[in-house]
């Protein structure tokens, strides 16, 4: 089914600089675009804080640039799906102050464990991310490939890229992180509640 919210969008010019103003006006299944864009958006937007709070603690020290080079792609990834957020006229998850606080206090929590700490929350935060960008990029296609070209692009770049960070965090020595699968296991669990939420309010 159509909801016809889409069809309204963008009277005039006013968003035709975006790439995506042209798909907004589209037959898009809102509701789910509204729902991918949303927890996307969360997720980024928890990301940047995540890496922010790693900085805050293991910024001086030799992973320091690697979480900074991270980092500098988080900031990206949320600049795109705020993008996509006003061309298809999503709103925000009501949940964005709580994020806030939650992703910094992760973040600087696992650098206090140390190095291995911090990396061995990123390879639990980008595993469960891939696997929900994964579980996007299957319902897009099943929805409509050529509609959500776009999109899905997008969607399979980040993918890719939070997969790098996945893969960076265990060549830097993640799995020695004290009580690695616990924390991997409890962080995984939070990601889940993260995304079942930003989904929904
Ligand atoms: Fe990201
Ligand atoms: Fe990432």
């Amino acid at each position: 089914f159509v909801c016809p919210a889409g069809a309204r969008a963008a009277p005039g010019g006013g968003s035709l600089r975006l790439s995506s103003g042209r798909a907004a006006r589209g037959d898009i299944n809102k509701p789910v675009i509204d729902r991918i864009l949303r927890v996307d958006h969360a997720g980024e937007f928890g990301a940047n804080r995540i890496y922010a709070g790693q900085m805050a603690v293991l910024g001086r020290s030799s992973v320091g640039p690697l979480i900074q080079q991270m980092w500098n792609q988080e900031k990206d990834h949320l600049k795109k799906f705020n993008e996509l957020m006003v061309a298809y006229r999503v709103r925000p998850t009501v949940l964005l102050p709580f994020w806030n606080v939650a992703g910094f206090v992760l973040g600087a929590g696992s650098a206090l464990l140390g190095k291995k700490g911090a990396m061995a929350c990123t390879v639990a935060v980008e595993e469960s991310i891939s696997e929900h960008y994964n579980n996007q990029i299957r319902t897009l296609i099943e929805e409509d490939p050529e509609k959500y070209k776009e999109l899905l692009q997008v969607i399979k770049q980040f993918r890719d890229d939070e997969q790098e960070h996945h893969d960076i965090g265990l060549e830097h020595d993640a799995e020695a992180a004290p009580a690695y699968s616990v924390l991997k296991t409890a962080i995984q669990l939070g990601c889940k509640v993260a995304i079942f939420l930003s989904e929904r309010i």
